[in-house]
């Protein structure tokens, strides 16, 4: 069958074209628009989805080498997101499902970033551990099989990708946070400044970064920049007391479960860092590391699994609605 996803649940307008768990097409719009204000500003992010989804979605049949006629099923984002920017993409999948005269099934975003390891590999079993890291979650998933999924711990306050932002805006650098402070980085010193790492040796499977946001904040109130401490080595030591976490948890989600094969997901985890640390600490594992453009929002994942739930014979019914907040489920 043919897929047409749609992705709207943040600052990212996406759409996919998706058929027998191939990706045909997949467009993104990243809203650079909201750099201006150094974080998303949701009513802005409807607007700019609302402009930009019909245009978008030309693209991507027409990059997919289809006609619209060609279409079988419409899969769409309903949930976690920015209640007007999901209500955009949901009232245009809908209309368009309508229109076509085709099914339509609601996807959850946190599952389609954890399903989009399984795009373009056809070398992973279950079940797996995944760690999603975003602007909005972190989470460590167990995933049994498809569509049996254990939520085995999450952070208390920030999420990871919030540290990145909070911390990018702190020092001055641009948003999104996380490629800036990555990039910042590069250069510095990551264990010159001792940040604190909160929970890393609790045996909760649980995080907190809101305290790290802090410790930067009071540490900036005093810095001055000097040949012996440059503001990349603040970047590098607040990145590697986030990752150091990330990493420790992975390690106790694979002691506590005995599962030894751990993926990631989420923009987090594109983080090259991130990645090293993984690679260098969990020597013994088997890693998947998800390709980078299926890491940030797009519209791949929501069509790949949309195409996989309507092979379960999975559907929505025209009225479903909205789901801002996450409840603890995935589907
Ligand atoms: O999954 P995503 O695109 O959107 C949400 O569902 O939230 O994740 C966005 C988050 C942002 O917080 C962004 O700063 C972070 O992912 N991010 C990164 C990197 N690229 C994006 N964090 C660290 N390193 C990166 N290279
Ligand atoms: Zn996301």
């Amino acid at each position: 069958m043919i897929v047409l996803g749609i992705e709207t649940s943040c600052d990212e307008t996406a759409v996919s074209v998706c058929s027998g768990g191939k990706i045909l097409s997949n467009v993104v719009a990243s809203q650079i628009i909201h750099s201006d204000y150094g974080g998303v500003v949701p009513e802005v992010a409807s607007r700019e989805h609302e402009r930009l989804l019909s245009g978008l979605t030309i693209k991507a049949i027409s990059s997919a080498n289809i006609e619209i006629s060609e279409i079988n099923g419409i899969a769409v984002t309903n949930g976690p997101g920015l209640a007007g920017a999901l209500l955009t993409g949901v009232s245009f999948a809908k209309g368009l499902a309508l229109g076509l005269n085709v099914n339509i099934v609601s996807i959850n975003h946190l599952e389609a970033h954890i399903i989009a390891n399984l795009l373009d590999r056809d070398d992973i079993s279950f079940p797996f551990l995944c760690l999603l890291v975003s602007g909005g979650h972190t989470q460590l998933w167990l995933i049994k099989k498809m569509d049996d999924y254990t939520l085995l711990g999450e952070t208390r306050d920030d999420a990871a990708g919030e540290a990145f932002d909070k911390g990018a805006r702190i020092l001055g650098l641009g948003y999104p946070g996380g490629p800036e402070i990555e990039n910042c980085a590069k250069t510095g010193n990551k264990s010159l400044i001792e940040f604190p790492r909160a929970l890393i040796k609790s045996k909760k499977i649980e995080f907190s970064f809101s305290g790290l946001k802090t410790s930067l904040l009071y540490f900036m109130d005093s810095f001055e920049e000097s040949p012996n401490c440059k503001i990349n080595d603040v970047a590098a030591s607040y990145q590697s007391a986030i990752i150091d976490c990330l990493v420790a948890k992975m390690k106790l989600a694979i002691d506590i479960t005995g599962v030894d094969t751990i993926s990631i997901a989420g923009g987090v985890a594109k983080n090259k860092y991130l990645r090293e640390s993984i690679d260098k600490n969990l020597l013994n594992n088997t890693i998947i590391f998800p390709e980078l453009k299926y890491c940030t929002d797009n519209a791949a994942m929501i069509s790949y699994l949309g195409e996989k739930k309507f092979n379960m014979n999975k559907q929505s019914r025209l009225d479903f609605s909205i789901n801002p907040n996450f409840d603890s489920k995935l589907n």
